[in-house]
């Protein structure tokens, strides 16, 4: 979890807002418990990435129609917020985006609060084929916002 130890100010992802977002609003998402931010921390104590999660609800005529012929007909679903992921540019290409959202799905999944997905909107079309490479899958009629269904992460982490 952020806390004020963690050195942010040199933080840069190459997306600006995702910057800004870490060294200005995340410990204050965090102490007014809107959103919760973790980060990965290198031995010399730099932030290499960050993620943060938050619960949602997704009005049940934004999935896909499959999924909703499983589902009871209530008007919200409810589902986890991946809000925001980002890798230091000098750091990319190291597996650690894929560690960080590894590590984000495997708390998702521990949490006693019941979430039908992990939902994430991604920022760009290189963010979106991130997530696709990951199995999650596109909303209907929103390509970037993607979810990946509880139980397929359960099933990731038997
Ligand atoms: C997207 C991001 C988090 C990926 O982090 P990373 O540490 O570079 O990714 P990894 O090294 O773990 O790569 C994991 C896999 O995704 C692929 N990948 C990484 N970035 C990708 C991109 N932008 N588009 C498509 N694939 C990508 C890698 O090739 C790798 O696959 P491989 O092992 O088969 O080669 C990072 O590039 C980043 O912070 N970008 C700026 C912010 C951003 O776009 N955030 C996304 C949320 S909106």
């Amino acid at each position: 979890m952020l806390g004020p130890q963690h050195n942010r100010n040199a933080f840069e992802s190459g997306a600006e807002p995702l910057d800004r977002y870490l060294r200005i609003q995340a410990g204050q998402d965090a102490r007014k418990n809107i959103a919760a931010p973790f980060v990965l921390v290198l031995s010399d104590g730099a932030v290499a990435g960050y993620y943060t999660l938050s619960s949602t609800a997704v009005n049940v005529g934004e999935w896909p129609a499959e999924t909703v012929r499983k589902l009871p007909r209530y008007p919200l679903i409810p589902a986890t917020l991946l809000g925001r992921l980002a890798v230091d540019r000098r750091q990319q290409g190291r597996g650690y985006g894929r560690y960080l959202l590894a590590d984000a799905l495997h708390r998702s999944l521990r949490s006693e609060i019941a979430s039908y997905a992990v939902i994430v909107d991604a920022k760009d079309e290189s963010a979106c084929r991130f997530y696709e490479r990951e199995s999650f899958l596109p909303f209907p009629d929103q390509p970037m916002k993607l979810f990946r269904p509880m139980a397929d992460i359960e099933e990731l982490f038997r």
